[in-house]
């Protein structure tokens, strides 16, 4: 009989079913696919960006696309699954279980448990500013607006609107919700000192989210003289917080810690001075807005319209609940999943598939991409700063090598004086052994970054213009994305037809530096990838009689040089590749890189087993 599962595991066993959070280095020759001609695809190449065509069936999931998340998972890598499909989810913690990574699985549901205040997790970050919260909330209320299809730069509002408006609202923001909350629920927690502010009856429950209680203030931003007054009020309490913010930042040991981190950056004075600003905003430069030279409220109007369709968009289906803090047993409100844990080896899943969700699945998943998206940009800040430091306790140690090196050399070496070739070799060996132990440790840092991963199938549904500006910096930065889809046009349609969206489809395509292509018979996706492969020039000759018999002697022997321009893969061949299945469930694909391969192409034709292990 054999015991229960549980108890016969050995540790090591254990050990390596915690293979995704164990690890803490990745080289980029870490290899994930094998290719012929004794070539690999390493994570160098993934971090360039993957995308994948193939048509319906064509087995782009089960070949290619299983076997590369297997390998991903396998390697330890930080993975954010879109879902179009409803299996997917399922699919991919079968992926984990075989990966042995089940326990860093994280699955976000409609009415689940794993929700995260992106905005509100930014707005936290050590130094986060006005301007980047600003960017943020734009380019999500875009990506909202424009049912994923969008950033800022695309959306009409906020290309006419002025930022100071926005900049204002999140600086009252983040005085009057955030901190006199969090400042208001400490004392209380305290017992000692009695709730200081009356902010409560202006301010939506504590886990409202960011994007909605922002909104909110822009719906709700006075807009007359009477509405003004009434919120006279909220502004003395405002100013009675930043007073109480400065006051407390200028007290070392304060008990609040770091759960003021959005001023954290900021000292006493400055925090005076801002408040200083965002009142003269509201009192002055806003209210002169109003009451302008047009004598009415349209750029309330449009506001407050924008506002309010926004909301609408969130509150559909639920979706806001998504991105709302849980409460936990001793009342605080916490995100129970973050970005932060892609870089810790956690596989988010956002299961709200397309399919069942429509619209407001794409919106949920072009969120999270996003702020996926943003944490990769962000972490680059922590891997610079440990470089920098690691430069600043090298520099003066490698600097004094190098002068003691060049001290001998300038005196030159002299038959009188053969100490000094001894001298000059110990001190070169010095000089080499420092740099390489600092090589070494700016090596160790640059590999400390876990890779992480976005993947989405059928990802015609969740691309954006902005995914193109990510994967200008996401190699650096080891941000892996794959992509795939079925043909060049789906790409087009979803990013909503045209030739602004033309352009951004093939931005996005070349920027996704690996192509990979499986079967296809939509014609524009064979002649695009013949087109991306290449052309050679092949020189014909052909000769020709015009003698009317071969011993007449009248006429003569033309020859001629003809040039032809031929494909190096035929469009055809594209729709003869194999799709899996029996009897050997194979699955074939094009592979163009852009590295030259040892036979002098960019491209070559491998093949995937659906069966691998
Ligand atoms: N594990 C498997 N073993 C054997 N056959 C499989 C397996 N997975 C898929 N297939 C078959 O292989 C073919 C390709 O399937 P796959 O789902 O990978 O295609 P696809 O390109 O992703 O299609 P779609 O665009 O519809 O998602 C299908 O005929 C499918 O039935
Ligand atoms: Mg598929």
């Amino acid at each position: 009989m054999t015991a229960a599962p549980t108890q016969s595991r050995s540790r090591q066993a254990r050990f390596r079913d915690h293979v995704g959070t164990a690890q803490r280095t990745w080289d980029d020759s870490t290899v994930l696919l094998n290719l012929p001609q004794d070539q690999k695809f390493t994570q160098r190449h993934a971090a360039a960006g993957l995308l994948v065509f193939g048509e319906t069936g064509s087995g782009k999931t089960s070949g290619p696309g299983r076997t590369l998340a297997l390998k991903c998972l396998r390697a330890g890598y930080g993975v954010l699954v879109l879902c179009a499909k409803e299996e997917e989810a399922l699919d991919w913690i079968k992926y984990a279980r075989d990966a042995r990574r089940s326990r860093d699985v994280v699955r976000i549901e409609v009415g689940g448990d794993f929700r995260c205040d992106f905005l509100l997790n930014e707005m936290r970050q050590y130094g986060s500013s006005t301007l980047s919260m600003l960017g943020t909330f734009k380019n999500a209320t875009a990506i909202l607006r424009q049912g994923g299809g969008g950033g800022a730069e695309n959306d009409q509002f906020w290309q006419s609107s002025s930022d100071d408006f926005m900049k204002n609202i999140i600086d009252l923001f983040k005085f009057s919700h955030l901190v006199a909350w969090e400042i208001c629920k400490l004392d209380e927690e305290d017992k000692t000192t009695p709730p200081t502010f009356g902010l409560d009856e202006w301010l939506p429950p504590t886990n409202v989210p960011c994007i909605l209680a922002l909104l909110n203030l822009m719906q709700t931003a006075p807009s007359h003289q009477e509405e003004y007054d009434e919120k006279g009020r909220f502004f003395v309490e405002c100013r009675k917080v930043a007073e109480k913010v400065a006051e407390i930042l200028s007290d070392k040991n304060n008990k609040y810690g770091d759960r003021i981190s959005v001023f954290s950056r900021t000292s006493p004075e400055e925090i005076k001075e801002l408040w200083r600003l965002v009142e003269n905003y509201w009192k002055r430069e806003w209210a002169s807005a109003l009451s302008g030279a047009s004598g009415d409220n349209k750029t309330h109007d449009s506001i407050r319209a924008y506002a309010k369709s926004t909301i609408a968009l969130l509150e559909r289906d639920k979706i806001a609940n998504l991105f709302r803090r849980v409460k936990t047993e001793d009342g605080r409100y916490v995100d129970t999943v973050t970005p932060e844990q892609l870089g810790e080896g956690k596989i988010i899943i956002v299961d709200v598939p397309i399919l069942r969700w429509a619209e407001s699945g794409k919106l949920a998943s072009c969120i999270w991409k996003y702020t996926a998206q943003r944490f990769v940009e962000r972490r680059a800040k922590t891997r610079n700063d440990r470089l920098e430091a690691l430069e600043q306790e090298y520099a003066s140690h490698l600097e004094e090598a190098q002068q003691e090196v060049d001290d001998i050399k300038a005196r030159g070496l002299s038959v009188w004086r053969p100490w000094d070739g001894a001298a000059l070799k110990k001190a070169e060996k010095k000089l080499n052994d420092l740099k390489r132990e600092h090589g070494q440790k700016e090596k160790e840092i640059k590999d400390s970054v876990r890779p992480v991963v976005i993947w989405a199938d059928e990802c015609q549904n969740f691309v954006t213009p902005l995914d193109s500006t990510y994967q200008a910096t996401a190699r650096s930065n080891r941000g892996i994305t794959v992509f795939l889809t079925q043909s060049s046009d789906s790409l087009d349609k979803e990013m909503g037809g045209g030739a602004a969206a033309e352009k951004a489809r093939n931005v996005l395509i070349a920027n996704l530096t690996t192509k990979m292509f499986c079967a296809n018979t939509n014609p524009p996706t064979n002649h695009m990838a013949a087109e991306m492969i290449g052309q050679t020039i092949k020189t014909l000759t052909s000769s020709g009689s015009n003698r009317a018999r071969p011993w007449s002697l009248v006429g003569g022997v033309s020859t001629g040089k003809n040039q032809q321009i031929n494909y190096d893969v035929m469009p055809e061949v594209f729709t003869k590749l194999k799709k899996g299945g029996p009897p050997d469930f194979q699955v074939e694909c094009i592979l163009l890189g852009n590295e030259v391969f040892p036979d002098g192409r960019k491209w070559m034709r491998i093949t995937f087993d659906q069966m691998f292990q």
